[in-house]
């Protein structure tokens, strides 16, 4: 496994492996990782010859009062688990080396990046789209992996990669949830023993809005409403969101569909999580 932190190493051992013939899958990610990480990963190492992982806490995708410099960060354990996985190479740049003083280019997909987590994360996907078209740039990826966790993001990269006739192909995997249900994110190291338990609220109220339209409630405002019922019950959880989309566009429906994604938001005390469904 070989560390790279400059774009000019990691392009020039791309085009060597390019030249040989071999495939590159890349998965982009902050680090910290986890089995919602791995589960990437190992696609990424049986589509493609040569796995990439980036691992780089970007600075433009972070709000000025978020969590940018307190976002976990641990190198050398990612990099133990990275090379267990037959990962080839990691990119670990500098934020230096992707933005240097002067940088001024930035990547937006419009609409859909106001919308959902859009809405209090403002110039957030602004900054995912901008570094992901950056990695994609400096990789050359013939496969990207993307987490169903980040249903939103996933969307715009697609809407992105098509709209500027990227070669790359985006594969999106499904959410690794633990044990007890709770979707993997490097941001539950943020919960205390309180505050993981109150966040099983999440996917039991997702679990519950799926039951419910099992059992043949089409009505997105009745699903949507006891969606935010149960989230209130909790005392130590605050809703952000709650919406049932379509996933083309991201605009709310009335009637839950085949395909509609429902996404929710919610702070567990300081911790914003998210989590989703598609129907
Ligand atoms: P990060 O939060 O580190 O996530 C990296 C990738 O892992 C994303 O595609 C995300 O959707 C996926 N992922 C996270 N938790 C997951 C889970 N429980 N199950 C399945 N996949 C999961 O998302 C980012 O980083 C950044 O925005 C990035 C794309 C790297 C751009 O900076």
């Amino acid at each position: 496994m070989t560390i790279v932190t400059s774009i000019e190493e990691m392009q020039a051992a791309s085009k060597k492996e390019k030249a040989a013939g071999r495939t590159i899958g890349l998965v982009p990610t902050m680090g910290f990782l986890h089995e919602g990480h791995l589960s990437l990963v190992r696609a990424a190492r049986k589509k493609a010859d040569v796995a990439v992982v980036s691992i780089f806490v970007n600075p433009t995708q972070f709000g000025p009062r978020e969590d940018f410099l307190t976002y976990p960060r641990d190198f050398e354990r990612d990099a133990g688990m990275l090379e267990k996985e037959g990962v080839d190479y990691i990119f670990h740049p500098e934020a230096a080396e992707m933005y240097p003083e002067g940088y001024k280019t930035y990547v937006e997909v419009r609409d859909l990046e106001d919308k959902l987590c859009g809405k209090s994360r403002p110039g957030h996907f602004r900054g995912v789209c901008t570094v992901v078209h950056k990695l994609f740039q400096i990789v050359g990826p013939d496969w990207a992996f993307f987490g169903q966790k980040d249903a939103q993001q996933a969307i715009i990269l697609q809407k992105m990669a098509g709209d500027l006739n990227l070669a790359v192909k985006i594969e999106v995997a499904p959410i690794v949830r633990e044990p007890d249900g709770l979707a993997m994110s490097s941001r539950n190291t943020y919960l205390n023993p309180d505050e993981r338990k109150a966040a099983l609220v999440l996917s039991q109220s997702l679990r519950e809005a799926e039951q419910a339209v099992r059992g043949g409630e089409r009505r997105a405002e009745a699903v949507l409403g006891r969606i935010r019922e149960t989230v209130g019950q909790q005392p130590l959880a605050r809703i952000d969101y709650a919406e049932a989309v379509n996933t083309e566009d991201l605009s709310p429906v009335t009637e839950i569909v085949r395909g509609t994604l429902i996404a929710l938001a919610v702070y567990i005390g300081k911790t914003r999580l998210i989590d989703n469904i598609v129907i």
